[in-house]
């Protein structure tokens, strides 16, 4: 079934894990991922991220998404990732989306609190979570940023906004890393306590299982893997027997290397059997 993002968050706050979220590209990783949280009982999010929204991808992925959740006996939200301004987040409510990130991290405090506050209002009136970012996190290929979001920007943007959940800088990057992560737990723990709201970790691909537990013991309740999907994906993809010309067979195992993959993700998220 369909739900909204601060519903699957409260209920991951409550029981003290964190629910996957899985970037999806095409019905295949739909389809590899919806197996994956049925089998083990866990809820899970899809998100497109909104390159995919603005590029007229979401019109048709995100049919197939919500195909998969109205079929689905787990709860499933289909969210916009990185919401790059109101367009993308205007084109992804228009799909159906039940959870939004508007993502105004790259500007000053001030002005993200402001814009991400007014999608809020509009969101929130629809009963749609938002999720918004305050200190950058970019890209792997730049370096891991040692600028972490502190508590106190945290509190003000949370109280300020509204929103529903806070993606943090605390350590991780977007990408293949170089070397492996170590994350701020210890930030992560503080920013729990003292603003609540449920945390998000984005660049889930690479982080070494230990520190992914460690995470969540102190408060991560969403985290977002995109690249290792992608290659869990295409490496089933390139082992294929270029004899099956038939896309459908083609596609059988490329689809079970998701499913595969995203099992490993529920299991180490403490997301089995939460559903
Ligand atoms: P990775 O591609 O590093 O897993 O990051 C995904 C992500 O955070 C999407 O927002």
């Amino acid at each position: 079934m369909l739900v909204n993002l601060q519903t699957i968050l409260k209920n991951a706050d409550e029981g003290g894990y964190a629910v996957p979220a899985f970037n999806v590209y095409n019905m295949e990783t739909v389809m590899g991922v919806i197996k994956a949280a049925e089998e083990t009982r866990s809820p899970v999010i899809m998100q497109f991220y909104s390159r995919l929204a603005t590029t007229g991808v979401s019109d048709y992925l995100a049919p197939i998404i919500l195909k998969a959740a109205e079929m689905a006996s787990v709860p499933v939200c289909m969210h916009l990732d990185h919401g790059a301004g109101y367009e993308a987040a205007s084109i992804a409510l228009r799909n159906g989306a039940s959870g939004i990130m508007v993502d105004f991290s790259a500007l000053s405090l001030d002005e993200n609190i402001e814009k991400t506050a007014a999608a809020v209002k509009i969101l929130s009136a629809m009963g749609i979570g938002v999720e918004g970012e305050i200190g950058h996190i970019g890209s792997a290929a730049d370096g891991v940023p040692t600028d972490y979001t502190t508590v106190e920007e945290a509190k003000k943007y949370v109280e300020a906004t509204g929103v529903s959940a806070l993606a943090v800088a605390v350590g991780t990057a977007h990408g293949r890393y170089k070397q492996a992560p170590k994350l701020a737990i210890d930030r992560i723990r503080e920013i729990k306590q003292k603003v609540g709201t449920p945390l998000v970790l984005h660049g889930g691909s690479g982080i070494p299982d230990d520190q992914i537990r460690l995470a969540i013991e102190a408060g991560i309740r969403k985290i977002n893997f995109g690249t290792d999907i992608c290659y869990s994906f295409l490496d089933g993809v390139f082992e294929v027997d270029r004899k099956i010309y038939a896309v459908d067979l083609f596609m059988r195992e490329p689809i079970e290397c998701v499913k595969s993959f995203a099992i490993s993700k529920i299991e180490l998220l403490g997301a089995k059997g939460k559903a």
